[in-house]
């Protein structure tokens, strides 16, 4: 990574930095380096982790960053997402929806337990993850607060009641991050994130068939139906790229395909369906540090969401399950 940029409020937009501050007043104070006594190495360990599987498949860093969002939307960021199902538990949340990613946690994990063990939690780790992903996949970094700790708690409902759907229309999108102390300038920059990755077919089939959505582009339309034929009950289901323009690089290209109206989900085409959100897309289509910005300012504050802190939850020795 020649020249990563480092974000920081000093050289960035006050409105942003704002933002971060009203945060931390109105939810739980993590500090930005809860880590610095009991494990320095911990971001670093990460950090070098994250790198060097991303090197080797650069679908990890999607992964990852999808994982941190999940993790924090449903039931807080307190890596319920990763336990395993158990006879106590036969339904945790992994359950729900098929997420990638999982090896790689266990991977970082056990590099930093092997520099400090039980001190660095599951729920930090993601946030971490997410943060040097996003460093690998599109040459920015900012800072992660940290201090989250572990629930126990992993429930399968929790994602059904809590995920925004690709089938969502604007007002249930808004309404779905405003739950979660999220707002239209969140939800948009943090769409952003669909600039790489893979969905299934499943996700989109509905502006395809069995006649194209209007506010699909017509050739791109053409295009995804090739990948993706109109669905049979058992068939499979293919994959596409979340992006047709440079799928491995997070960037501000997701809203230009969104201008483009090259964009798979009813969801990622709903952006454009409101005043507000279109004049969002529209900005951060057009600056793209404004967008990494507010990318970074959202991803903190998503990694605020529920948190548990102090003697609430514990440190996870292993990620796939509560400590016994
Ligand atoms: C706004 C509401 C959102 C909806 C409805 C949504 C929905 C989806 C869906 C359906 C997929 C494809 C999954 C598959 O078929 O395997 C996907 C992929 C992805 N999403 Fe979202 N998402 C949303 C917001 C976010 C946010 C906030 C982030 C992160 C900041 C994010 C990051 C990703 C990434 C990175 C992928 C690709 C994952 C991979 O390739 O492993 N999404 N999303
Ligand atoms: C990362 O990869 C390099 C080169 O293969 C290796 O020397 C280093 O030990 C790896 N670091 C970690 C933390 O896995
Ligand atoms: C998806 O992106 C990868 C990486 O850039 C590329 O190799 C592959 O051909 C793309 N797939 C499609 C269907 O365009
Ligand atoms: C979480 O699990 C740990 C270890 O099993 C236990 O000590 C703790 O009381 C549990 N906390 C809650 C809130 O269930």
């Amino acid at each position: 990574m020649g020249k990563m940029v480092k974000l920081t409020c000093v050289q960035l937009l006050m409105v942003a930095c704002f933002q971060g501050t009203l945060i931390t007043m109105s939810s739980a104070e993590l500090p930005y380096d809860f880590y610095s006594s009991s494990c320095p190495k911990a971001e670093e360990t990460i950090r070098n982790v994250v790198y060097n599987l991303t090197d080797a498949n650069p679908s990890i860093a999607a992964a990852l960053i999808r994982l941190h969002f999940h993790d924090c939307f449903a039931m807080g960021c307190d890596a319920s997402i990763l336990l395993d199902s158990s006879s106590a538990n036969p339904q945790p949340e992994k359950s729900a929806i098929p997420l990638a990613g999982y090896d790689a946690v266990d991977k970082i994990k056990a590099a930093v337990e092997a520099v400090c063990p039980g001190t660095v939690s599951c729920a930090d780790i993601l946030a971490f993850a997410a943060r040097d992903s996003v460093g690998k996949s599109a040459g920015f970094s900012y800072n992660v607060r940290s201090g989250r700790r572990d629930g126990n708690l992993s429930k399968a409902s929790s994602v059904f009641t809590n995920m925004p759907s690709p089938f969502f229309g604007i007002d249930d999108l808004v309404a779905s991050f405003t739950r979660k102390g999220l707002n239209i300038d969140d939800l948009v920059a943090l769409s952003g994130a669909h600039s790489i990755g893979v969905a299934h077919c499943s996700g989109f089939t509905n502006r395809l068939y069995p006649e194209v959505d209007t506010t699909m582009d017509a050739a791109y339309a053409a295009d995804l139906k090739k990948t993706c034929p109109e669905p049979v009950r058992g068939a499979p289901d293919p994959v596409v790229n979340n992006s047709g323009v440079a799928p491995t690089t997070l960037s501000n290209q997701f809203f230009k395909n969104a201008i483009a109206r090259r964009v798979l989900f009813t969801s990622d085409a709903a952006l454009l369906t409101s005043d507000d959100t279109r004049a969002k897309v529209e900005q951060n289509a057009a600056d793209s540090l404004l967008w990494k910005v507010r990318f970074a300012a959202s991803m903190v504050k998503m990694g605020n969401i529920e948190v548990l802190t102090g003697t609430n939850g514990q440190v996870r020795k292993s990620c796939r399950a509560v400590n016994t």
